[in-house]
């Protein structure tokens, strides 16, 4: 059966995913319906991938998919998430952030017991930190770091009055918890929320953002410690076209999840 798919933000993401599944994944699955708070881009994208699918709000689409892609934003990836698990509908988060505001999903998650599927994102080794909290796991920590632009217009910046265009060498703009690392860096650092759902959790995922001119990469490590050893990952990303501050990889890896979801 054709399974009807529905996709929340028509941006970098969310486009590329509809192209991809209208013109490879046309046998096994449509992209039925679409939403996006801005009606230009919802209209654009509807425009451009054949069959076209319909245009409506957010729930409209979880009423209407089989399974819902979330690309749009961790100030509603939390409630699509919950809407969908109480329809037993399959739904792909992207903006994780979200889920942090919604503990009681997060244990589902963990304990395999919704169709929330949470993608890899842009980095490397959750498998391993999966294995690894079957035993102690005593730090995790995400070193992310990104181009000038892929930082432009956080909240962090404003409010420690650093200002990206005077950053002449290789800086660390922030060091925290993956809890605030989501909160100021919204549309930034979801890796990080990711990262803390799959292991110690968000107040206890230390996060390190670095800066620099010289930067063409969102790379990102991961570095863990605990009762099985050490673990460290290293992922060089190329950030996609249409979107700086995400990385390609991160669209693979939702088409990625989609196909095994199909499968
Ligand atoms: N999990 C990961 O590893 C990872 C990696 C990269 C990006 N992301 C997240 O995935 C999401 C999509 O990324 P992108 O590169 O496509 O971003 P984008 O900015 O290119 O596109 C987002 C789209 O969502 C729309 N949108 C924003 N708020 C909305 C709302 N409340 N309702 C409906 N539509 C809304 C915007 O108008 C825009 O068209 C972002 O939240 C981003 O932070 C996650």
């Amino acid at each position: 059966m054709v399974k009807k798919i529905g996709i929340i933000g028509c941006g970098a993401m969310g486009s590329e995913i509809a192209n991809y599944i209208a013109k490879n994944l046309g046998d096994k699955s449509k992209v039925v319906v679409i939403a996006d708070i801005d009606p230009r881009r919802a209209e654009e994208l509807s425009n451009r991938i054949k069959p076209k699918p319909l245009i409506a709000d957010i729930d409209g689409v979880i009423d209407k998919a089989d399974i819902i892609i979330e690309a749009a934003s961790p100030e509603v990836s939390g409630d699509i998430a919950e809407k969908a698990d109480a329809l037993k509908k399959d739904v792909l988060i992207m903006s994780t952030g979200g889920l942090l505001k919604k503990q009681h999903l997060i244990e589902k998650i963990n304990l395999s017991k919704s169709r929330i599927y949470i993608p890899s994102g842009a980095i490397c080794g959750l498998d391993g930190l999966r294995s690894a909290m079957t035993g102690a796991v005593k730090s995790v920590t995400l070193i992310t770091r990104k181009p000038l632009k892929g930082l432009a217009g956080s909240l962090y910046l404003k409010e420690k009055h650093i200002e990206i265009e005077k950053i002449d060498k290789e800086t660390l703009v922030y060091s925290g918890t993956a809890r605030d690392a989501i909160k100021y860096f919204p549309q930034n650092i979801n890796v990080a929320v990711t990262l803390s759902i799959c292991g110690i959790g968000a107040d206890k995922t230390g996060v390190k953002i670095y800066t620099s001119p010289e930067y063409t990469r969102n790379t990102h490590e991961i570095e863990i410690e605990g009762e099985f050893g050490r673990l460290w990952t290293r992922t060089e990303n190329l950030p996609s076209k249409n979107n700086p501050k995400t990385s390609q990889l991160a669209i693979f890896s939702a088409i990625a999840k989609l196909k095994e979801i199909l499968c």
